[in-house]
């Protein structure tokens, strides 16, 4: 009863502490102006060069969206949608959200663990790996060499150990940064992340590893790869960032730790089983199937407390969204997780599955996560971080045009795939002609290729603030303390 006691009055005390401890640090560590400014380096060329990336593999999903329309657009075996759809999702993935993530990553845990970051020599080698490995994977998947139908993992097998060379780098810097810490805990944010790009080192060697890839064993570790690499790789980077972000612009702690470590527990213990419920109905076994299934409909818990602890750190602050577009950016990118993810533990389920499965439909629940839940963590961040970092900031203009573009594109994206797929699917289970589904999906094509020039246009944008706030003319000399949403910023 004691211990209980005590144990609830920690919880309680976690929750009235501000944001970030502001006590004398247990163990100070001197952090000098050097230091800072390595640390502002850092940040700032992970944060351009996954930018770079965006602008690229995003250009190229333009391109497969108008091939829907005009398959002959875009001639010649280079522009195949067979090798631009990879193209488009590796560099998604690793170019501009692993880069970006683990940019913001290196970040928090330095400012939130009150030290230097361990190596910035460190820093550069995996930015390097991890720009290798995109640009000779992007070059061999133009070239026509994969490694076969192995979705996100179809970069030939040497390129994937470089990018496993990138992330062996990132793990250590980041777990010796942490480890140097002069604070007495590890911040929330960090456990997200050193978890995360554990985990994915763990994941990384069992994509590569030949012994089991073969047969359904194959199909088994795709699913165990499709899924890890979305869920315990950007959702707990991306989660990390809101739980450092959004206290800072909100100046006040996140609502509970306890339910922070509670999400983080049951995410690793739920998540890692449910890559096969995107081989419903395959020959894999039916009892692993189900299994999926049930801990998709588990992963509930997480995410709504996950959801839940955002939602209610918000609480009584939602007039500062009107002041504040990081704040914005975060708000929706915890909406996209919430409602994406929960769609998600829908779409597990065979019923539904017999409709949604190989449709436009999960097109659309893929980039209202990656792109509703992902992206919007990595711009909230960006924006209301690399100001602090580099005393610069982008213009008001830059962040509304941003913000309103990419919403609306995304929103317009998800709902004519979400509609036209459901569309589609209800074709094929009444036994229509196959191409009656694809003159019904005609117009959800063309909506979805309005939503993807907004969406390219807003990414253009960002480019133009990510110049403000780093190489640019300082537009406006920032003091920590007016960054984003009047809070105080690390
Ligand atoms: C936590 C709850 C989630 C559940 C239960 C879930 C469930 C599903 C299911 C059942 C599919 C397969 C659809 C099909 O093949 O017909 C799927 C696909 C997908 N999900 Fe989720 N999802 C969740 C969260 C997320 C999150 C947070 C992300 C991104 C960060 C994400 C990204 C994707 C992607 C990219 C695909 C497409 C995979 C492919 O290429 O086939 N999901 N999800
Ligand atoms: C301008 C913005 C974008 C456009 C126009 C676009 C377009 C497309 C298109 C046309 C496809 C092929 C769909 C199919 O095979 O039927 C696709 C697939 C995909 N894209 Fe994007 N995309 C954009 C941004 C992004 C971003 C930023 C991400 C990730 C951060 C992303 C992740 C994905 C994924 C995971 C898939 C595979 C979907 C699946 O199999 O379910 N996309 N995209």
């Amino acid at each position: 009863m004691k211990m209980m006691l005590a144990a609830a009055l920690h919880v309680q005390r976690r929750r009235c502490e501000p944001a970030m401890p502001q006590t004398a640090p247990a163990h100070p560590v001197k952090i000098s102006k050097n230091d800072d400014e390595a640390l502002a380096r850092v940040f700032m060329g992970y944060t351009v060069s996954a930018t770079v990336w965006l602008i690229f593999a995003t250009f190229v999903g333009i391109l497969l969206a108008y091939k829907f329309g005009a398959p002959e657009f875009g001639p010649g075996e280079w522009l195949t949608f067979g090798r631009l759809r990879p193209i488009h999702t590796n560099g998604t993935f690793y170019g501009w959200a692993s880069i970006a993530l683990v940019g913001l990553a290196y970040y928090v845990a330095a400012r939130s663990s009150r030290t230097p970051l361990f190596s910035a020599r460190l820093a550069w080698l995996g930015l390097w790996l991890f720009n290798i490995a995109a640009f000779v994977g992007t070059v061999a998947l133009f070239l026509g060499y994969n490694a076969g139908d192995l979705e996100y993992r179809e970069w030939p097998w040497p390129v994937r150990l470089i990018f496993l060379a990138a992330l062996l780098v990132t793990a250590w810097n980041l777990l010796a940064t942490v480890a140097q810490r002069s604070t007495d805990d590890i911040y929330l944010s960090n456990w997200y992340t050193m978890g995360g790009v554990l985990w994915t080192c763990i994941i990384a060697v069992v994509a590569i590893l030949p012994w089991y890839q073969y047969g359904l064993g194959q199909v088994a570790v795709s699913g165990f790869y499709m899924h890890n690499a979305v869920g315990m790789w950007f959702t707990p980077l991306a989660l990390g960032i809101f739980y450092y972000a959004l206290p800072k612009l909100l100046s006040r702690p996140i609502y509970s730790y306890a339910l922070g470590i509670f999400a983080f527990w049951t995410n690793l213990v739920f998540y890692p089983i449910i890559g096969a419920h995107h081989f419903l109905f395959s020959p894999l076994p039916w009892w692993l199937q189900t299994t999926a299934i049930v801990f998709s409909v588990a992963m509930l818990v997480p995410v709504l407390g996950g959801s839940a602890n955002f939602l209610l750190t918000m609480r009584g602050s939602y007039g500062e969204l009107r002041h504040s577009y990081p704040l914005m950016f975060i708000f929706v990118g915890v909406l996209g997780y919430l409602l994406g993810s929960t769609q998600g533990t829908f779409e597990a389920f065979r019923s539904l599955q017999a409709i949604w499965h190989l449709t436009n439909y999960t097109v659309g629940h893929s980039h209202l996560t990656m792109y509703g839940f992902v992206n919007f963590a990595i711009w909230g961040g960006v924006y209301a971080l690399l100001p602090a970092a580099t005393g610069k900031s982008p213009s008001q203009l830059g962040l509304a045009l941003h913000f309103w573009m990419a919403l609306v594109g995304v929103v317009i994206y998800v709902l004519s795939l979400s509609i036209g797929g459901t569309i589609q699917g209800l074709d094929w289970e009444h036994g229509l002609p196959f191409i009656q589904s694809v003159i019904d999906m005609q117009p959800f094509y063309v909506w979805r290729g309005v939503g993807g020039v907004l969406m390219f246009l807003s990414h253009l944008v960002f480019a133009w603030n990510i110049w403000g706030m780093t190489v640019g003319i300082r537009l406006r000399q920032t003091a920590p303390e007016q960054v984003a949403a009047r809070g105080r910023t690390a």
